[in-house]
C-alpha cells in the first residue's frame, strides 16, 4: 500500500449528499476507508463498486452509522433498556437492529455506548446503560452479541463499537464534553469495567472519546489506548476517534496545531480519524520529520483491514439494494413492545391505583408527550420508521374506545410555559373518572450537547399538574424522559407514577399493556433518582465516609454526619428500585459457609415468594460489601441478578455463586486482588433494602 492508501484507510467522513466526479475520483484513489451516517442504498452500492473495481487495490469501504437503539424499529433509549435488566431481550433487540441496518447497507454501528453516568444533568445519560459497571457490562456484552451475531461475516451481522472510551460520563458538572478527573482505581473499578466486558464479548471496534482524562484527552491517551486496551486486554480490532476529536486536541490545549494533533493521536493508537483530516494532511510531514514512523501507520491500517476481513467485506459481501420494508415486520415490533414494556418502572402505586380496570369509565389523557411520535422515539434515532410508531394516546383509545377517552395536551410541548391550554385540560379532567397525565421532557432536551442544570419537569408542567389536581380526580402520572428527573411534588399529588423513559416505536402499546394490567411492570432503576439536583452526584455504590449519616441516629449525634440539612442523604428512588402489581417477600440470605479462603467460592441463596395476587417478574439482586480493606470499599456493589417470574403464592429459591476472586479490587500496589475481611452479602429487591448475611474471607 502507498502512504496515501494507508492514510485513506485511516480516514472516515460523512457520506456526501451527491456522488460528484470529485468524490468518485477520491474513491478511485482510495481516499476514504469508511463513511458514516449517510448515503442511499444506491449511492453506497455505487461507491462500493467503484472502490472494489476501479481503485488500485480494491479495498472495500466500511459503512458506519449511529444505530444506537434500533434502526427502522426503534427500541427504548439505552437507559430505558437498561431498566429491563433483561440481557437476552436486549440482545434480541440489537439483533433486530443489525438485521435492519445491514439490509440498509450498513456494516458497523457506533454502539453500544457504555459510559458509566452518575450525573443526570448530563444529557447523554439517555444513551448509557446506567450507573453500575456490572449491569452496564452485562447489557453491553448482550448488545455486542446481538449486533455481531454468531458470525461477524454473516450478511446480517454488523460490527459493534464500544464507546466512548473512556470516562466520558464523568464530565465535571454533568456538562457535556467537560473535563474528567478519575483516579486509576476508580477508572479501573468503575469506568473501564463495561469496556473490559465488551472486550471479552469480542467487540470489533472502540471509539475514543471527547473528554480529557486526568489532563490527557482520551483521543490521544497512550495509557488507556495502548497500555490497557492493547497490552492488558489484547484487543486487535481498531479504534476510531469520535467526531473531530483528533482536531479537538488543539482546543483542549493539548496539541499545538493539526500536525501535532495527528502526531499525538497516531502515536497513542487512534487508528481511524472521524471527520477531521489531520492524518491525511500531515502524516507525510510527520514521517519526514521522524515524529511518527511507518510502523504506526502500518499497524493502524492493518487493524482496520483486519476488521474489514472479519466482516467478510473482502469476500464479496454484497451491498444490498432492495428497498427497506414500508413497515417493520410484526416479529420486530413485538420485540420492541416487549422491551418497552419491561423498561417501565413503577415508582408509586397508592392503594393499587394501577392496573386500571377496563371498566374505568371515562379517561382524560393529558400532556403533550401522550401523542408525540418524535419524542417517544428519544434521542439518536437517525432512521426510525415514523409510520410504525404508536403513541400512548392511540393505544389507550384502542383499549377503551374513542368515546371514553378525552385528549387534551394542555401544553404545546414539554418546554411550553403558556397556560392557554390549561382550561381545556381541566375541563377534560373534570369530565372524566381518571386522569392519565403524560409528563417529562422532549427528545430535544436529551442526548448529546443537552445537559440541563435543572432536573425538574420543564415548562409549565408542574403548574398544569397543580390545576388538574384541583379537580380531585385520581391522577396516574406517566413520565417520559431521557434522564432521572425530580418531581417530588407531582408524585405527591399522583396516585401512581410510571417511568417510561423514551420508549420507542411501540412505547404506546407497551404503556397501555401495563396501565391496563396485561403485564405487571418489572422495570428496575439502572440509575439513582435524586430528590433534587443539589444532591448530584448521588449513586448507590458510594463510599461510607468517616461520618455516614443514618436516619436512625439520634438528632444531635446525627448532626455531624454526611448529609444535606435541606435534602437529607438518601435519593428519591434508589438504584435497582421498582414496584410491581404484586408483592414479594425475601428470606434472609443463607450461606454455604461462614468462612472461605481467598481462592474459593461461596453459595448464597434465598427464597423469594410472590405474596400478592398478580403473576409478575422480580429482579432479584445480589450485592456485597467488604467492611475493611487496603482501600475503602463501596457500601454496596451489584454482583449478579436474576429474573424470576412467579405466580401468586409461588416461592422459588434463588442461588448465586460468589467467587472470592470476584471481590477483587485495584489495590494501592496497582494490582487486582481480593483481600481477607468481613463481607456482607444481600439478596434484595434493590440497592437500599434487605438484611445482609455475613461471611469471613480469609487468606
Ligand atoms: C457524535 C457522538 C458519537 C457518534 C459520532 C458519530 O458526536 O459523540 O457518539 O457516534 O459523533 O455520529
Amino acid at each position: 500500500m502507498t502512504l496515501e492508501e494507508k492514510l485513506g484507510q485511516m480516514s472516515q467522513t460523512p457520506f456526501p449528499s451527491a456522488m460528484s466526479d470529485k468524490f468518485k475520483e477520491e474513491l478511485r484513489k482510495g481516499r476514504w476507508g469508511s463513511f458514516l451516517n449517510g448515503g442511499t442504498l444506491q449511492q453506497k452500492a455505487e461507491a462500493q463498486r467503484i472502490a472494489l473495481k476501479e481503485s488500485r487495490l480494491g479495498i472495500p469501504i466500511l459503512y458506519g452509522q449511529d444505530v444506537i437503539h434500533g434502526f427502522d424499529t426503534i427500541f427504548p433509549i439505552p437507559l430505558g433498556s437498561a431498566a429491563t435488566w433483561d440481557a437476552d431481550l436486549v440482545r434480541q433487540a440489537a439483533r433486530v437492529a443489525a438485521r435492519e441496518a445491514s439490509a440498509a447497507g450498513i456494516h458497523w454501528t457506533f454502539s453500544p455506548m457504555m459510559d458509566i453516568a452518575r450525573d443526570p444533568r448530563w444529557g447523554r445519560i439517555a444513551e448509557c446503560l446506567g450507573e453500575d459497571p456490572y449491569l452496564a457490562g452485562v447489557l453491553a456484552a448482550a448488545m455486542i452479541r446481538g449486533y455481531q451475531g454468531d458470525k461477524l461475516d454473516a450478511v446480517d451481522s454488523i460490527a459493534a463499537c464500544a464507546k466512548h472510551y473512556v470516562g466520558y460520563g464523568a464530565a465535571e458538572g454533568g456538562r457535556d464534553y467537560n473535563t474528567t478527573w478519575i483516579p486509576e482505581n476508580l477508572l479501573r473499578e468503575v469506568y473501564l469495567k463495561p469496556f473490559e466486558a465488551a472486550r471479552r464479548a469480542g467487540v470489533a471496534t472502540y471509539m475514543s472519546a471527547f473528554n480529557s482524562l486526568n489532563g490527557v484527552p482520551t483521543s490521544a491517551n497512550e495509557f488507556t489506548l495502548k497500555q490497557v486496551l492493547r497490552n492488558e486486554w489484547g484487543f486487535d480490532g481498531f479504534v476510531v476517534s469520535d467526531y473531530e476529536s483528533v482536531r479537538e486536541l488543539i482546543p483542549h490545549g493539548f496539541a499545538a496545531d493539526e500536525a501535532d494533533a495527528a502526531r499525538r493521536a497516531i502515536r497513542a493508537g487512534v487508528d481511524m480519524e472521524m471527520v477531521s483530516t489531520t492524518y491525511f494532511r500531515h502524516a507525510k510531514s510527520l514521517l519526514d520529520a521522524q515524529q511518527i514512523d511507518m510502523k504506526q501507520l502500518d499497524d493502524a491500517a492493518r487493524n482496520i483491514l483486519r476488521v474489514k476481513y472479519r466482516l467478510g467485506l473482502f469476500d464479496g459481501r454484497v451491498q444490498p439494494t432492495a428497498p427497506r420494508p414500508a413497515t417493520p415486520p410484526a416479529e420486530f415490533l413485538d420485540i420492541a413492545r416487549r422491551l418497552a414494556r419491561e423498561s417501565l418502572v413503577l415508582l408509586k402505586n397508592t392503594n393499587s391505583a394501577l392496573p386500571l380496570n377496563k371498566s374505568v369509565g371515562k379517561v382524560a389523557v393529558i400532556g403533550p408527550l401522550a401523542n408525540s411520535v418524535v419524542d417517544q422515539l428519544g434521542t439518536w434515532t437517525l432512521g426510525g420508521n415514523r409510520s410504525a410508531v404508536r403513541t400512548p394516546l392511540t393505544a389507550i383509545r384502542e383499549q377503551l374506545g374513542e368515546q371514553r377517552v378525552k385528549w387534551s395536551p394542555g401544553l404545546r410541548n414539554s418546554r411550553d410555559t403558556s397556560h392557554e391550554g390549561f382550561a381545556d385540560a381541566v375541563k377534560a379532567a373534570s369530565a372524566s373518572d381518571t386522569v392519565l397525565l403524560f409528563l417529562g421532557e422532549e427528545q430535544s432536551l436529551s442526548g448529546e450537547a443537552s445537559s440541563r442544570a435543572y432536573l425538574n419537569l420543564p415548562g409549565g408542567q408542574e403548574e398544569l399538574v397543580a390545576e388538574i389536581a384541583k379537580t380531585g380526580k385520581p391522577l396516574i402520572v406517566v413520565i417520559m424522559a431521557g434522564r432521572p428527573l425530580t418531581f417530588h411534588d407531582v408524585a405527591e399529588k399522583a396516585a401512581a407514577v410510571l417511568y417510561a423513559w423514551h420508549p420507542g416505536t411501540m412505547g404506546g402499546p407497551a404503556i397501555a399493556d401495563v396501565l391496563f394490567g396485561a403485564e405487571a411492570p418489572s422495570g428496575r432503576l439502572p440509575v439513582t433518582f435524586p430528590r433534587t439536583v443539589g444532591q448530584v452526584p448521588i449513586y448507590y455504590n458510594h463510599m461510607s465516609t468517616g461520618r455516614p449519616a443514618s436516619e436512625t441516629g439520634p438528632g444531635a449525634a446525627n448532626k455531624f454526619t454526611s448529609k444535606y440539612l435541606d435534602a437529607g442523604f438518601t435519593p428519591e428512588y434508589p438504584f435497582g428500585y421498582g414496584l410491581s402489581y404484586t408483592s414479594f417477600s425475601y428470606s434472609t440470605p443463607k450461606l454455604s459457609a461462614a468462612t472461605i479462603a481467598l481462592g474459593a467460592s461461596i453459595k448464597v441463596s434465598a427464597e423469594v415468594t410472590n405474596t400478592g395476587k398478580y403473576p409478575a417478574t422480580e429482579i432479584v439482586q445480589l450485592y456485597t460489601r467488604q467492611l475493611s480493606a487496603s482501600t475503602t470499599r463501596p457500601v454496596r456493589e451489584l454482583r449478579d441478578f436474576r429474573r424470576l417470574l412467579l405466580k401468586p403464592g409461588e416461592k422459588q429459591a434463588v442461588e448465586f455463586t460468589l467467587n472470592a476472586a470476584g471481590l477483587a479490587f485495584f489495590n494501592p500496589q496497582g494490582k487486582w486482588a481480593a483481600e481477607p475481611g468481613t463481607i456482607h452479602v444481600w439478596i434484595s429487591p434493590d440497592s437500599a433494602s434487605g438484611q445482609p448475611a455475613v461471611f469471613e474471607l480469609t487468606r
